[in-house]
């Protein structure tokens, strides 16, 4: 890697899916995965292996699909942790185990109960273990940004003595200020020298994440760890799209500093985990927000139209908003088209996906006159999130509320076709469709939230429910997607689809038994 080339490595798999929320599923991992490394990403931070089957399974499924950028896996300092990231990523072309112990004094004693000496010892082994199974070895200080210098160095020197090529300083809490950031990467950065990488990993509490990511590197740091949209623990990670551009746009500041991104890649990316997650950044976020380049005042407006750089610094086409795409589907859209439409948007499909995906736009088609990116964006993601759907909506009829009681009467199917079908009431409408399927599943679902939105423009507009559903006390809240020209029928669907994420994250992928049926 050249002296000034910054290793962008995205962790939106990782941290990012900690974002309350942002659970994702097998495929939907993959698929951005593929994205990810479209985009030119150099490190993948696929999961964290030891976490559940579900995340050894997205990851080692990612590092068999995956042939340009490194896969990573998180690990504790634990050697059941590095066995499991080794497993994982074992099919990749190119690997690395990310192994992190904390530094700070209040971690050691509070959260590890570990004097310094005893974490140092555990990092030199667990960065010694890791290299029994890979040479890509990163170990990272947690909390770094309330550890001590003295402290730090003595850890960083023990473990690049023991094999970490990459040695990360996280800001794990967003506390910070950029000028701190700057001083002690520099500090670092002597201390070290060439010996190895250092990175840097900045939480966004106090919205600093992208500054003190970039006075980072202006000292010396060759690694940012990033996700797309700035999704995150709290207020989330440092967001790609903004250090990717920054260094692009400011390349006075930066000087020959550059990153490996395809920046015109980055607007398809963020929409695609949008779509997936359900999580849209702000409007008015920096690069990917709906109004990032929306000049709503006439003298604004007067500018660019005489000329764009007036207001604008630097153009939507960069990061691949094609704002002069007409290219809507309908009707009489063959499947060449809808399938190079797919390609644009960043979907990496089989033919056979492909052509399940054409059957559901050809539906849709039917009902609605002009099908937008948004539309198949929504298409493509809810049949991802459905992939190993247990529970199928089949009908569903509503009685009319307007003083009455609302009720609700459910067809499903189970994976093997037989049909179930159960009435209930509720508090609203909506109460008495998710109480039916309780009754018809045998599982107890608590709403967490429920979001409706409509997917792009006109009366026919598709409505996009996402839902967060907590099916066990013990067990986070999963989320559900549900796409319909009816909202009620997506409600349902992303109901079913919540459950059935739940099932197979739970490995419960099951049969309705008996105690379920009425
Ligand atoms: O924020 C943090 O410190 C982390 C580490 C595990 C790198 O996410
Ligand atoms: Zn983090």
């Amino acid at each position: 890697m050249q002296k000034n080339r910054v290793i962008i490595f995205d962790t939106t798999l990782r941290d990012g899916e900690q974002s309350p929320g942002a659970s994702m599923n097998t495929e939907e991992k993959i698929q951005i995965a593929m994205q990810l490394e479209k985009l030119g990403v150099d490190v993948i931070e696929a999961g964290f292996a030891a976490a559940s089957p579900g995340d050894f399974d997205a990851i080692n499924k990612i590092a068999q699909r995956v042939k340009n950028s490194t896969i990573c896996s998180l690990a504790r300092a634990l050697d059941k942790d590095i066995k499991a990231a080794a497993e994982a990523i074992a099919p990749a072309p190119k690997k690395r185990i990310h192994t992190f112990i904390a530094t700070s004094p209040i971690h050691m004693e509070y959260k590890l109960r570990m004097k310094p000496d005893e974490v140092i010892k555990r990092a030199v082994e667990a960065v010694k273990y890791a290299k029994e199974f890979v040479d890509d070895v990163e170990f990272s200080c947690e909390d770094a940004g309330r550890s001590d210098m003295v402290f730090l160095k003595e850890i960083i020197s023990a473990t690049i003595e023991a094999g970490a090529k990459t040695i990360n300083i996280p800001d794990t809490v967003g506390i910070l200020m950029p000028f701190e950031v700057g001083a002690r990467i520099k500090e670092l950065y002597e201390f070290i020298g060439e010996k190895a990488i250092i990175s840097v990993h900045n939480h966004n509490d106090l919205g600093l994440a992208v500054a003190n990511s970039l006075e980072a590197v202006l000292n010396g740091a060759r690694q940012v760890e990033c996700t797309i949209n700035g999704l995150g623990e709290r207020a989330g990670n440092a967001a790609l799209e903004e250090i990717v551009m920054a260094i692009k746009v400011r390349n006075d500041v930066f000087e020959s500093i550059e990153t490996g991104i395809n920046t015109k890649e980055i607007y398809p990316t963020s929409r695609l985990i949008a779509s997936i997650t359900g999580i849209e950044p702000q409007p008015n976020k920096a690069i990917v927000g709906k109004n990032a380049f929306a000049h709503e005042s006439g003298i604004h407006q007067d500018g660019v139209l005489k000329n764009k750089l007036t207001y604008e610094i630097f153009s939507p086409q960069e990061i691949g908003l094609d704002t002069k795409d007409t290219l809507v589907l309908g009707k009489h859209s063959g499947r060449a088209a809808f399938k190079t439409k797919l390609e644009k948007l960043g979907f990496s499909l089989s033919e056979d996906e492909i052509n399940r995906a054409f059957e559901k736009f050809k539906e849709l088609a039917d009902k609605k006159k002009d099908i937008y990116d948004d539309d198949i964006r929504a298409l493509i993601t809810s049949q991802m999130s459905n992939i190993s759907a247990t529970w199928e909506l089949v009908a569903m009829q509503l009685m009319d509320s307007t003083g009455g009681v609302p009720s609700a009467a459910v067809t499903i199917k189970d994976i093997e076709g037989n049909e179930f079908t159960d009435a209930g009431i509720g508090d609203g409408t909506i109460d008495a469709v998710f109480k039916t399927i309780d009754r018809l599943t045998g599982e107890h679902g608590k709403l967490m939230d429920y979001k409706v939105k409509s997917v792009s423009k006109g009366k026919d507009a598709l409505a996009s429910v996402t839902v967060q559903v907590a099916f066990n006390d013990d067990e986070p809240p999963v989320i559900g997607h549900g796409l319909s020209i009816d909202t009620m029928v997506a409600s349902a669907k992303a109901y079913i689809g919540a459950l059935n994420s739940y099932l197979s994250m739970a490995g419960k992928l099951r049969k309705r038994d008996s105690k379920a049926s009425l």
